[in-house]
């Protein structure tokens, strides 16, 4: 197992003990472990030397592949050149620059950053900005927050109250008081639908439900996943984020954007919101920001709501208490600048776009298998559901997780969905791999 980059191997171990895994059978892993020792374009290799197609860019980030030197030389020339300075008071040209280059892609008037160093952070953010902007405006009983059943918004504490996931609370009784959650958009009755389903708009109308039960002027904001990625590809119905847009409009309610999957050209646009041309108030992003190659985070604004918070405080006072200390590190923001660079020049939301016709159809091969319960895809973004295993949810999709892997694909599950978005610079062999690998591994269960 000493298969640590060459400068590491001094610390190789033959123990996997100590290391607590996140969202990980740890018991089951340690009997048969999955370790990642090298990766390349759309590529993993084991420890075994197998080579496994990266199928979900890992957990949806790598979307330019990895091992992007361009990425790597960046972060070592600014950690050899400033590897930190604080951010509270002070900063470095390559936060700026970043947020002006973010601006730039960003749908106007989104012209405001504020970065995080991951997609739970960028919630938490997010929800504070909402706090800070009502209060600027002198509407503290702003104070209910709507979501959506099936979200999926991080694990912080803000975010967990957000989420409609029921393993990720049910352990978790203390989250956030005064969040709703409106009905999820998937629908049993329209199994294999490829893009967005024509039915369901009028779900939407939840919110506006919440607006007649709660008063419209006690709810601060409304937070969705413009694509629910975590639990499968759940594709907004035609018109359904028009009516949150109206609704939000109509009540003076922030509508927030999670697009730390949907965002960086997963749906083939820069953002959903450019795919659906709906403008919310405040995106969250993180992710494919830095190609998953140093954590980061970011919450861009409308230039308003910006305006109105720092506006209403005292000259010269701190307008927003709230920051951490590695928001805006510059070892992120040299990997957000290599990647932003990587994407423009790559042309790969293009790519994206050009691939996702192919990538969909190489899916819906997979509907004659009995065990294929639905499938849903948008852009480079699919789902491959299967029925459960009778009286145990969710442990078919843990079950395939692990026999994909030892077949030679990466794909995450999460319950009995497989979660399919390769990297956006595959080759149709290689999408052609990934379903072959569904193909073989689903027929043998
Ligand atoms: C939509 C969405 N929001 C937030 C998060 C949380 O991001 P992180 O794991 O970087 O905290 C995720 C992670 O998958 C996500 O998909």
């Amino acid at each position: 197992m000493n298969m640590l980059a060459p400068p590491l191997q001094k610390f190789a171990t033959n123990s996997l003990e100590q290391q607590w895994m996140p969202f990980t059978s740890n018991r089951e892993f340690k009997t048969e472990p999955r370790l990642v020792v090298k990766s390349e374009g759309a590529y993993l290799w084991d420890h075994k030397g197998n080579r496994i197609v990266d199928g979900s860019s890992s957990l949806f980030n790598v979307a330019a592949g990895h091992g992007r030197k361009e990425i790597a030389d960046a972060v070592f020339a600014q950690m050899t050149h400033n590897d930190y300075s604080s951010p509270f008071g002070s900063g470095h040209p390559g936060a700026f620059a970043l947020a002006a280059k973010l601006a730039g892609i960003l749908p106007d008037p989104i012209n405001h950053v504020f970065f995080t160093n991951s997609g739970s952070e960028s919630i938490d953010t997010a929800l504070k900005i909402a706090m800070a902007y009502h209060r600027a405006r002198g509407e503290s009983q702003r104070v209910r927050f709507v979501s959506r059943e099936r979200a999926y918004h991080g694990v912080n504490i803000g975010g967990v109250s957000l989420s409609g996931m029921v393993k990720n609370r049910e352990t978790f009784p203390v989250t956030m008081p005064n969040c709703v959650m409106m009905r999820h958009t998937w629908d049993p009755d329209t199994l294999f639908t490829r893009g967005q389903p024509e039915a369901g708009a009028e779900l939407a109308n939840d919110l506006q439900r919440f607006c007649e039960m709660y008063g419209g002027s006690t709810i601060a904001a409304c937070f969705v996943e413009p694509v629910a990625g975590s639990t499968g590809t759940l594709v907004p119905p035609v018109g359904y984020l028009e009516r949150l847009r109206e609704i939000c409009d109509q009540h003076g309610i922030l509508l927030v954007f999670d697009e730390v999957i949907t965002g960086f050209g997963r749906l083939g646009t820069p953002f959903a919101a450019d795919a659906f041309g709906v403008t919310p108030d405040i995106m969250t992003m993180a992710k494919a920001l830095t190609n998953g190659a140093i954590p980061m985070g970011a919450v861009a604004v409308k230039d308003e709501i910006y305006e109105t918070v720092t506006n209403a405080a005292p000259e010269n006072a701190i307008e927003f208490f709230h920051g951490y200390t590695y928001s805006g590190h510059p070892a992120a923001c040299a990997a957000g600048l290599a990647t932003l660079d990587i994407y423009e020049r790559e042309g790969l939301f293009e790519r994206a776009a050009g691939m996702s016709d192919y990538f969909l159809d190489a899916l819906w091969s997979l509907k004659d298998l009995d065990i294929v319960r639905d499938l849903r895809g948008y852009g480079m973004m699919g789902a491959v559901e299967v029925h459960p295993e009778p009286g145990k949810p969710g442990m078919r999709g843990l079950e395939l997780q692990k026999r994909m892997f030892f077949s030679g694909c990466h794909i995450k599950w999460t319950g009995d969905v497989g979660i399919v978005a390769p990297p956006f610079i595959v080759e149709k062999s290689d999408i052609d791999l990934i379903v072959d690998v569904f193909r073989k591994t689903l027929s043998a269960m």
